[in-house]
């Protein structure tokens, strides 16, 4: 693991954002794994900013994401379609037909997943994939479980995530109760990762994923297994490791 530390929030979107740049100037054509969640979302301010000023050029960039919501039409705002396009689709010359997301109004679980598994295993994984933690340290959707999962699947939501996400909803009853992630295999076949990671809420997160034992009750763990793998996170999610740094 290649650990960056930043000052703040802010920091970190600064500091991910140029690794992501750097990756698209060296790859133009290359493909990203996308997350959503608030953490990537300064991060994706960056890289508009720097579309802007014409530093970036996205149109030959392809994108996966790693999780949906089901029973979420794209155009409903809480799904994920729907914050890829208005966080950051919407705002750089990125051609949509190459960004892909599950379906998550595809009810067929396991048409959908196997869909999504071709989708990329044709791109032979994503060449940078991002990552947020979730606090009880999920990747994607995958959830603290007794194994790791492969490919994409379809999850139950823990009540934590649901806890997690319900600042989005109107009421706790509106947050899905199921998503379809990308698997842990897929996200480990990545060629490089670029986790980050704010705040004091996810300290317990990133102490138990990357600074304890690689177990399946942190999913993020696996990560350092990962031959390319980057955390950006800040002091506040790095307070229960201080002593380890
Ligand atoms: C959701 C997403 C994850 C994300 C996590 C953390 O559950 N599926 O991909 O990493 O939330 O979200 P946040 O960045 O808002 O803390």
């Amino acid at each position: 693991m290649r650990l960056i530390i930043a000052k703040d929030y802010a920091d970190v979107s600064r500091k991910a954002a140029n690794i992501i740049a750097a990756q698209i100037q060296m790859k133009p054509d290359c493909v990203l794994g996308l997350a959503t969640g608030s953490s990537p979302v300064g991060t994706y301010k960056e890289l508009i900013a720097k579309y802007e000023s014409g530093d970036l050029d996205f149109s030959q960039v392809k994108t996966v994401n790693l999780d949906e919501y089901v029973g979420l039409p794209k155009d409903h705002e809480q799904s994920y379609a729907y914050f890829m396009r208005k966080n950051l689709f919407d705002h750089v010359n990125i051609n949509q037909k190459n960004c892909n997301i599950p379906n998550g109004m595809n009810l067929n679980a396991d048409e959908e997943c196997a869909r999504y598994d071709a989708v990329i295993n044709g791109f032979g994984g994503a060449d940078l994939q991002l990552l947020g933690l979730g606090p009880n340290g999920h990747i994607g959707f995958n959830e603290p479980a007794d194994a790791f999962i492969k490919g994409t699947n379809k999850v139950e939501l823990t009540a934590s995530t649901i806890d997690a996400n319900q600042r989005f909803f109107a009421k706790r009853e509106d947050v899905p109760t199921h998503a379809y992630t990308m698997g842990i295999g897929s996200i480990m076949k990545a060629k490089r990762v670029l986790l980050v990671c704010s705040g004091e809420n996810k300290a317990q997160a990133v102490k138990d994923c990357f600074f304890g034992p690689i177990n399946p009750r942190s999913p993020g763990s696996i990560l350092l297994f990962h031959p390319d793998f980057t955390l950006v996170a800040d002091e506040a999610a790095l307070s229960l490791v201080k002593d380890q740094l």
